[in-house]
């Protein structure tokens, strides 16, 4: 059987998931602060509105006019999409307060109330129909409890599944931790990408690695990447063999 498969928009990386992300797979993209998670994820959405594929974008880290100001530095405009009603922003970031809360069409009062978070997220999706969804981040969900990370994580899946959407979800560890997020989200997600920021040599080094991704195979090396003014780009011709410091995977140094 042919699996369908959402292109992602981040040069190089369908290559090394075989052709694409399978459709439906939740996905998670870990990594350290700085690592491109949000600038990554980003990218995945504004590709899907340039093939016409309708996206939701829900901010927990940054309030929803710095994510819209932050994504045209890249050339990311999402006003017209958002007017076309092809794109929206869910605010879980201002509790709704604010001057340019009160402009948001998608609030969430409280992000300890996952049960609102997941009813407005939902509600956004249906509107536009959205194929493609980015959460920004998960971990803020459960921060201050990680008992109930998988609870959350197995809600939102449920919703994000039952709406047949792609979804990317921003899972933040620390600078040393080297896994991805706890082991409920860990097992619960369909596909883990791991974005790292290393110092070798004196130089700060970007790589990403494709950690699992449920229905496909894919490549098992870890490449360097760049963020430039158009996004990020995978250098799929190399590969980073040292992160320069001993790397324990699934724990903490
Ligand atoms: N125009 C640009 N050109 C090159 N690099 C950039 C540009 N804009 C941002 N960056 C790099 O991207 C980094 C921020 O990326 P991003 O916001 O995606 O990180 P993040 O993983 O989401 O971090 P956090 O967990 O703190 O939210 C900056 O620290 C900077 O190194
Ligand atoms: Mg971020």
């Amino acid at each position: 059987m042919v699996i369908e498969r959402v292109k992602s928009g981040i040069p190089g990386l369908d290559e090394l998931l075989n052709g694409g992300i399978p459709k439906r797979n939740i996905v998670l993209i870990s990594g350290g602060p700085g690592t491109g998670k949000t600038i990554f994820s980003q990218q995945y959405l504004y590709y899907g509105l340039s093939l016409g594929e309708p996206g939701v974008l829900v901010t927990l880290e940054e309030h929803p006019a710095q994510v819209r100001r932050n994504m045209a530095e890249f050339g990311w405009d999402v006003r017209k999409y958002e007017d076309e009603g092809l794109f929206a922003v869910v605010d879980a970031f201002t509790g709704g307060i604010g001057e340019a809360a009160k402009k948001e069409r998608y609030v969430v009062k409280s992000v300890d109330d996952i049960g609102e978070f997941v009813d407005v997220a939902r509600q956004a999706l249906k509107d536009i129909r959205a194929q493609r969804a980015v959460i920004d981040s998960v971990s803020t969900l459960y921060l201050t409890k990680p008992s109930v990370a998988r609870n959350v994580l197995m809600q939102l899946k449920r919703m994000l599944s039952g709406l047949g959407v792609t979804a990317f979800l921003v899972s933040q560890v620390s600078v040393t931790e080297r896994g991805f997020g706890g082991p409920g989200v860990e097992h619960a997600v369909d596909g883990i990408i791991r974005l790292d920021l290393d110092e070798i040599d004196g130089e700060l080094v970007r790589s990403i690695i494709i950690w699992k991704m449920r229905g496909t195979k894919h490549d098992m090396r870890r490449h360097p990447f760049e963020i430039s003014d158009r996004g990020v780009v995978i250098n799929v011709g190399k590969v980073v063999k040292s992160l320069g410091r001993s790397v324990i995977y699934g724990g903490v140094e």
